[in-house]
């Protein structure tokens, strides 16, 4: 197949990328780089030892959507585009539902011009705000804390009218926990403007030594060892749920939403420890308050994405963290 990558060049398309391009199908990367490299075009090149297509601009382009899907042939397409940072979300919520639900409707009306139904969403664990119950099912009730998680869920529900006004629609909404860790090569991986706001990229940051301590955000909620437990799940398991995603939409009219996850909890503490493990080096760390909107545990039961997709998460924490910290010393080297 011939597959649209919208925001193909961050974190999550790149591995994304990788996996598509190795199980045989033909990827585009349509992206603006307002939170990527162009570099990761030529590390991408050093994995699969062939050029991608990139197409450079905005999502919020429609014209230049619907030329990309029409001369490219395009027969689905994976949406990450989009500004993901919680507390810029909440200082800047104008730019963040521009971005995310304007660009949504731009690649809508040009998906819908050309023709072309097949939709795959990254949406997020986020839009089921506060846990009322764990682990966390498709079925619980989703809400939102923060202009981010609202524009999440603005996009699903738009998502969903558009899957009832055409049976030709066949849209999914992956709703992913705390995906961590990178490509075995090293050659890819998360890499955040600034200081790290998520836990991973931070730990990974302090153990080459650019950052000298880590904060934990309390330990005092009530979990295992009074730190916050998450759901973490390796980026390469992430990119073959879309793979298995893709597959799915291609037979399977209307919308729908899976959460991947693995389906498991770990503290800080434990992520720590791992990621000590991992690196062979000391994480020293500093107990401090709670973070502002912090929740003590998220995680998910994977039993849908198990049963429809046929997917579940291989990777081992130990993966994820010797990975991370792989990428980490290599990014270390680049410019
Ligand atoms: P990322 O910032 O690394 O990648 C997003 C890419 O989209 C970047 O390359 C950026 O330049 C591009 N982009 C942003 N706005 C654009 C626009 N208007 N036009 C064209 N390109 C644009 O983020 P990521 O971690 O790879 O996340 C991908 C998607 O997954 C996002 O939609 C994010 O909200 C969602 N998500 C991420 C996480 C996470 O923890 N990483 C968790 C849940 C959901
Ligand atoms: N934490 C620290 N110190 C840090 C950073 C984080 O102790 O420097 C703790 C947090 O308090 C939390 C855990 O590590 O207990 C994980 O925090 P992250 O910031 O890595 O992840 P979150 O679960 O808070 O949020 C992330 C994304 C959200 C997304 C959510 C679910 O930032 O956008 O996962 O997908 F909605």
């Amino acid at each position: 197949m011939n597959i649209l990558l919208t925001g193909g060049a961050g974190y999550i398309g790149s591995h994304t990328a990788v996996v598509l391009t190795e199980a045989g199908h033909n990827v585009i990367i349509l992206d603006n780089f307002c939170n990527s490299d162009r570099s990761v075009l030529e590390r991408l090149k050093q994995i699969l030892q062939k050029d991608l297509i990139c197409i450079e601009g905005d999502v919020r382009n429609t014209d230049l959507l619907t030329q990309a899907l029409q001369e490219h042939k395009i027969d689905a397409v994976i949406h990450f585009a989009g500004l993901k940072a919680v507390g810029e979300s909440v200082t800047m919520p104008v730019e963040y539902y521009a971005n995310n639900v304007q660009g949504t409707i731009s690649l809508l009306e040009a998906m819908k011009v050309s023709n072309i139904k097949n939709l795959v969403f990254s949406s997020s664990a986020t839009v089921y705000g506060d846990p009322q119950y764990l682990p966390i099912d498709e079925n619980h009730p989703t809400s939102a804390t923060n202009a981010y998680g609202r524009s999440k869920l603005h996009i699903e529900e738009m998502l969903k009218d558009v899957a009832n006004s055409d049976p030709a629609w066949k849209i999914i909404c992956l709703r992913y926990f705390n995906p961590v860790g990178a490509h075995e090569s090293g050659f890819i991986g998360e890499d955040p403007n600034g200081i790290p706001n998520n836990l991973v990229p931070y730990i990974a940051q302090v153990a080459v030594g650019k950052l000298p301590k880590l904060n934990v955000y309390g330990n005092d909620y009530p979990t295992l060892d009074g730190t916050g437990v998450r759901d973490y799940i390796h980026v390469m398991d992430l990119a073959e749920g879309h793979l298995a995603a893709l597959n799915y939409v291609a037979d399977h009219s209307g919308w729908i939403a899976i959460n991947l996850g693995t389906g498991k909890g770990y503290s800080v503490l434990e992520m720590i420890e791992a990621f000590e493990g991992a690196s062979g080096n000391k994480i020293p760390f500093n107990i401090v308050t709670r973070r502002v909107g912090d929740i003590a545990s998220c995680y998910s039961t994977a039993e849908k994405a198990s049963q429809l997709l046929s997917w579940q998460a291989k990777r081992s924490i130990q993966d994820m963290c010797s990975s991370g910290y792989k990428w980490q010393n290599y990014r270390s080297t680049l410019a």
